[in-house]
């Protein structure tokens, strides 16, 4: 009798994930599982396609997003799919949307409000709430997820302003130890930012605490990734020792001019500390960076572009120093007038950003923020600029590495279990794609396009993007992360 499949997809060529050179071979998938890579002969198939030699991967894992909201408030989540991601780790940066017992008043607090900036979905008491929510109406990927300490402080402190006290250190514990038994893989934390700035190292390694009992890691938007980016790195290094557990540096760069050049002294010092302890890392494949707007970070960069503005949403997508002119403002004037706000800062060296992302255990994240009116082009081509771009046009790395940095690295440093290699017996999470095809699509002028030649998108075994499309399935999973590996 023949073998069933549910799909078979002839004449790969399999580019697995974990660095390996790719082969030739068919893959099958039966219910959501990869029930077979090799030569398949006769067998009962549901569905074929013939690739012609186009790439089949796992699906690409986005090491660090802003999706918390997104996998709700747009479920088909089109910006992720059509790069071939298929999971995604949310709650970086110290900012998760969940939990926010009795909710926020008003406009959120930035960069809070990157999430949400008028507040409604702030609404879940506990991370269990949110964890049902995302079951109960599963996106198109699947997620980890990270509890932020930035949400925490703002949930638990009435002044966000000074270091936590040991009355509200206790109430970010029992919080952080709740959200981690509802499936949350660690702590995120944002100390760059202004509601987490005041909190001391103790304060970090306090909160943290829960952290070792469960083996969840600790994810770092870093206080300095500027003239203070080695002592930031340090401090990161002993908030994982002194808790014992694994440290992700988010988005590692080096920001501002005078710093230029400086990712030959991060990556030694990174390299060094990971002979002694468990550290990963992720980048984004720009020398522009986004986030919320200020004085300070516009004066540091070369030129600076509006995302998004609450009060003069007409700005978005225009260069601040001609918003500035006119207005007949100083740039710092406008920038007080437009904020709340967003912004792209051009203030890496592409040198920086090439040493960093060829770095062997740099993961790629995209760091996209969904929200935005007018967003950074990484939300949307962050996968395919590293396949296309760096892998192939610059020759930075092979592809097999570029797939590895992508999925087998990032399953390994969160603790997927069955993600992140394409292999029988693993989930069918898997993205074909046209290895001489593959681009970017979206740019910094036009920043919401989907890729060129990424082809066939599965979750689970089931398709989300097929020739340019999303299909409108959802079968997206919480995923739990298994320590200890
Ligand atoms: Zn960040
Ligand atoms: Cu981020």
């Amino acid at each position: 009798m023949a073998e069933h499949f549910d799909l078979v997809l002839r004449n790969a060529v399999v580019v697995d994930g974990s660095g390996a050179p790719r082969f030739e071979a068919d893959v099958a998938v039966r219910k959501s599982v990869i029930a077979r890579v090799g030569r398949i002969g006769s067998a009962c198939v549901e569905r074929e396609i013939d690739l012609q030699g186009k790439v089949a991967a796992p699906g690409f894992i986005d090491a660090h997003t802003h999706d918390d909201r997104l996998m709700l408030s747009d479920p088909d989540m089109p910006a992720k799919v059509s790069q071939g991601v298929t999971t995604v780790v949310a709650g970086n940066c110290g900012i998760s949307l969940a939990p926010m017992p009795g909710g926020v008043r008003g406009a959120p607090t930035p960069p809070l409000d990157l999430l949400d900036d008028a507040g409604g979905w702030f609404r879940f008491p506990n991370f269990a709430a949110y964890v049902e929510e995302l079951n109960r109406h599963p996106p198109a990927t699947n997620a980890v997820l990270l509890v932020g300490h930035t949400t925490l402080r703002v949930a638990t402190m009435r002044d966000i302003g000074r270091p936590a006290d040991e009355r509200e250190i206790a109430r970010m514990q029992s919080v952080a130890r709740e959200a981690l038994a509802a499936g949350a893989a660690g702590i995120s934390t944002g100390l760059y930012y202004e509601p987490a700035a005041a909190a001391p190292t103790w304060e970090v390694i306090e909160v943290c605490r829960p952290l070792a009992e469960f083996d969840g890691l600790y994810c770092t938007h870093m206080r300095d990734e500027a003239d203070r980016v080695v002592d930031s790195l340090e401090e990161s290094f002993r908030i994982g020792r002194e808790l014992g557990v694994p440290v992700v540096i988010s988005h590692h760069k080096v920001n501002g001019v005078r710093n230029h050049g400086r990712s030959h002294e991060t990556l030694a010092c990174i390299e060094r500390h990971r002979q002694e302890q468990d550290i990963g890392l992720d980048a984004y494949p720009y020398c522009a960076a986004s986030t919320i707007l200020t004085a300070d970070r516009a004066a540091s960069a070369s030129r600076t572009l509006v995302t998004w503005s609450r009060i003069l949403p007409q700005f978005a997508g225009r260069d601040l120093a001609e918003v500035a002119a006119q207005m007949g403002l100083s740039q710092d004037e406008a920038v007080a007038r437009l904020i709340p706000a967003g912004a792209i800062y051009f203030s890496m060296d592409e040198a920086d950003v090439q040493r960093i992302l060829a770095y062997g255990p740099t993961m790629i994240g995209s760091d996209g923020l969904p929200h935005d009116a007018f967003p950074h082009p990484r939300l949307w081509a962050t996968f395919p600029r590293v396949l296309g771009h760096y892998s192939r046009d610059l020759g930075l790395f092979s592809l097999e590495q570029a797939v590895r940095k992508m999925t087998g690295l990032t399953a390994r440093t969160y603790g997927l279990e069955g993600r992140g290699l394409l292999r029988e017996g693993a989930w069918a999470d898997i993205t074909v794609f046209d290895p001489a095809r593959v681009a970017e699509g979206a740019t910094f002028e036009h920043p919401i396009a989907a890729a060129p030649g990424i082809e066939y998108v599965l979750v689970n075994g089931e398709m989300v993007w097929e020739v340019g499309r999303a299909t409108g399935a959802r079968p997206g999973q919480v995923l739990r992360r298994v320590a200890g590996r």
